[in-house]
């Protein structure tokens, strides 16, 4: 019987159990309710551009293998061997014509289908049928600006309609400029002692933490983006549905990475932008955000997005790429690939300061007496609405935990409803 999750989380009041952050079972239902259904990020489609070329990543904590295919079709697939089990591909990324499993030659092509098996013949006296042991495919496959997700779940509405009205944000992170963004070449992967929902939380709505966890950072102007004592520009936070949420500083904020190939870009790009977006952007910047449940994105210190892999209720795997405008000078990609390391990777400034609260929340779960104190989220608890400007519900103020209540309602009615439609 699996537990209600309804129970641990009253979004409306803004408490949260802290065991959601450290049980193992609620982890294992996490697996099965959350990753085995909602949408999750794959990779860049500029990282697969040519047939053959192919990504491992995982969905959850399956090892998943995405392929481009000999028709240009993108696929992905369980990377597990249907022998007996071996993960097939070990590689990162690549070009491949098809898949060995090293432990005992089960060859597999690009589109999953399972093309060679040694002794076949004489072991299995030709009587295996190996039209029915291919690869397991991904439900469903889609991508949309570049950024390509799947769902185990065939019965998941269309990646169009999860991202709903989330789609005009990813826009104004990855479609400003004519031919969209790309990924920076390589990726940063690091393992930190945190569960995978604070980080994920921090991103969606947490602009009240920048002046405090990163004062040291915005000191040495790391940033120019904000600071605790300046005035309100009309900064928001914006929950567009299905349980994603964006971060916002207002229309003028200055939000170009503290280098000096990159002062100004914003506004020399600004009319682009403006004719791209339409009159939305002239009410907010979004600059930090996640996609429910565990694909984040940033812009203004650096640019990155990221995925945070659950290992445990205590660990996670961050996988981040750096990604700029394609349209951005040779110059200016450098320069961003710059403040991505200095800023947001595994060694940059402000990454640092975030992994280690993240961390200590975790931790603090463990204590069976402090469990019982659940978390405070109720920050502008009322000093919200829907707006129709924004087609999504709005903070009052810059600060507000409204993404998270938003956040972890979904969290736990996904963790309890059946099907789609209970939603
Ligand atoms: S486990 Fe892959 S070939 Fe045997
Ligand atoms: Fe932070």
């Amino acid at each position: 019987m699996s537990l209600d999750a309804t129970t641990l989380v009253d979004a409306q009041n803004g408490l949260v159990d802290r065991s959601i952050f450290i049980d193992p079972d609620i982890y294992q239902q996490e697996q099965e309710q959350i990753f085995a259904r909602c949408w999750l990020f794959l990779c860049h489609e500029s990282q697969i551009p040519n047939p053959g070329d192919f990504f491992s990543t995982y969905m959850g904590e399956d090892p998943i293998l995405v392929t481009r295919q000999s028709n240009g079709k993108i696929g992905a697939f369980l990377n597990v061997c249907r022998h007996r089990g071996n993960r097939v591909c070990r590689a990162d990324s690549g070009n491949a014509n098809a898949f060995i499993c090293a432990y005992h030659g089960w060859t597999y092509g690009t589109d999953g289908k399972l093309i060679a098996v040694p002794s076949l013949k004489e072991a299995y006296y030709d009587e295996l049928d190996t039209s029915k042991w291919g690869l397991a495919p991904v439900a469903q496959v889609d991508s949309y600006k570049g950024l390509v997700f799947g769902t185990f779940d065939p019965s998941a509405p269309s990646l169009k309609d999860y991202l709903g009205e989330m789609a005009w944000y990813l826009d104004a992170f990855f479609d400003r400029r004519e031919g969209g963004t790309e990924a920076m070449p390589g990726m940063h992967k690091w393992v930190v002692p945190c569960n995978w929902k604070l980080a994920a939380d921090n991103f969606c709505g947490d602009g009240y933490h920048v002046a405090w966890t990163h004062l040291a950072a915005m000191q040495v102007g790391m940033s120019q983006t904000t600071n605790a004592g300046r005035a309100d520009t009309g900064g928001k936070v914006v929950a567009p549905g299905n349980g994603h949420v964006i971060s916002c500083l207002g229309p003028n904020d200055p939000t170009d990475p503290p280098m000096p190939a990159l002062l100004g870009y914003d506004e020399r790009h600004r009319e682009e932008v403006r004719q791209r977006l339409g009159p939305r952007i002239d009410l907010i910047t979004p600059i930090v955000g996640t996609v429910f449940p565990n694909f984040s994105l940033l812009r203004s210190t650096s640019q990155s997005f990221r995925v945070w892999h659950p290992r445990g209720p205590d660990h996670i795997e961050v996988w981040s790429w750096g990604y700029v405008d394609k349209a951005a000078s040779q110059e200016e990609k450098a320069a961003y690939r710059l403040a991505v390391a200095r800023g947001f990777s595994p060694s940059g400034t402000f990454e640092q300061d975030d992994m280690d609260n993240w961390q200590e929340c975790t931790n603090s779960a463990r204590g069976v007496v402090s469990r019982r104190l659940p978390l405070n989220i109720q920050m502008g608890v009322g000093h919200e609405e829907f707006h129709e400007d924004y087609m999504s519900r709005v903070s009052d103020y810059r600060y507000s935990e409204m993404g998270h209540r938003t956040y972890y309602g979904r969290w736990a009615r996904m963790m309890s409803a059946q099907n789609w439609s209970e939603l």
